[in-house]
């Protein structure tokens, strides 16, 4: 199980005062240097904090995986073929949300996955779709032609009674064995922090683990190369 960096929050630092600092490449470089072994970013359609340039410059001087986070609009479809990441994770997008809140429903846009996967597809690129730990979900992902999913783990993170975060892991570890039983490769996130993280690292069949509000956060606190080895030794530690 490997851990990437979500670092988007890197952007919305910066562009709160529009200047230069903090670098988002310099903070992919960290991460990377920390032993995160894949960068993730996500370019809204309001640009609000990655920009189309950031993706850019991490594409061409990040030695990890980059992971292109989007919602399909035809400009940001058009930019990931240009920039050609080694995956983009498809992910639904609200304009009034603050993040991500829930994930995609492929039955209802299965027409339009089965060609944004061909398209992806023609030119090399891995294609995640960020969907609720649902085995119907995960079906209809594997039927559209996505090589990937990752799942939600928001719910389980926003829960607080044992119980219902348990039923929550359950669903978890189920939508990851029927995705591994297809041939797909399984990411999880959202919400994950360092108190929760450890329950979703017991789910050895998780391959990636991808994580960036909290990151970021801790990073005030003790830096970003050890918070990203805190949550590196969290997984490696279950
Ligand atoms: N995975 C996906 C698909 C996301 O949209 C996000 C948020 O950008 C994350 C993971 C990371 O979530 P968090 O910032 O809560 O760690």
């Amino acid at each position: 199980m490997i851990l990437n960096v979500n670092i988007d929050h890197v952007a919305t630092l910066r562009n709160a005062r529009g200047t230069s600092e903090p670098d988002v490449l310099e903070a992919a470089l960290i991460s990377e240097a920390a032993g995160a072994k894949g960068i993730v970013c996500h370019l809204r359609e309001d640009r609000r904090h990655i920009k189309d340039a950031d993706v850019y410059n991490l594409k061409n001087n990040i030695s990890t995986l980059l992971n292109f986070e989007m919602a399909m609009y035809d400009d940001i479809i058009a930019l990931a073929l240009d920039v050609v990441p080694h995956v983009v994770t498809i992910v639904p997008e609200g304009r009034q949300e603050l993040t991500t809140e829930g994930g995609l429903d492929v039955i209802a846009v299965q027409h339009e996955l089965i060609t944004l996967c061909k398209k992806m597809h023609d030119k090399g690129i891995n294609v995640s779709l960020f969907i609720e730990p649902d085995k119907t979900q995960v079906e209809i992902a594997k039927s559209v032609g996505a090589d990937m999913v990752e799942l939600h783990t928001g719910t389980y993170a926003n829960l607080t009674e044992p119980s219902r975060q348990n039923g929550e892991l359950i669903r978890i570890n189920e939508a990851t064995l029927f995705a591994n039983s297809l041939g797909m490769r399984v990411a999880a996130g959202h919400g994950l922090n360092l108190d929760n993280t450890s329950a979703i690292a017991k789910i050895k069949k998780i391959d990636e683990i991808s994580i960036g509000h909290s990151i970021i956060s801790n990073s005030i606190k003790y830096g970003l190369e050890a918070t990203v080895k805190k949550f590196i030794s969290i997984i490696e530690s279950n």
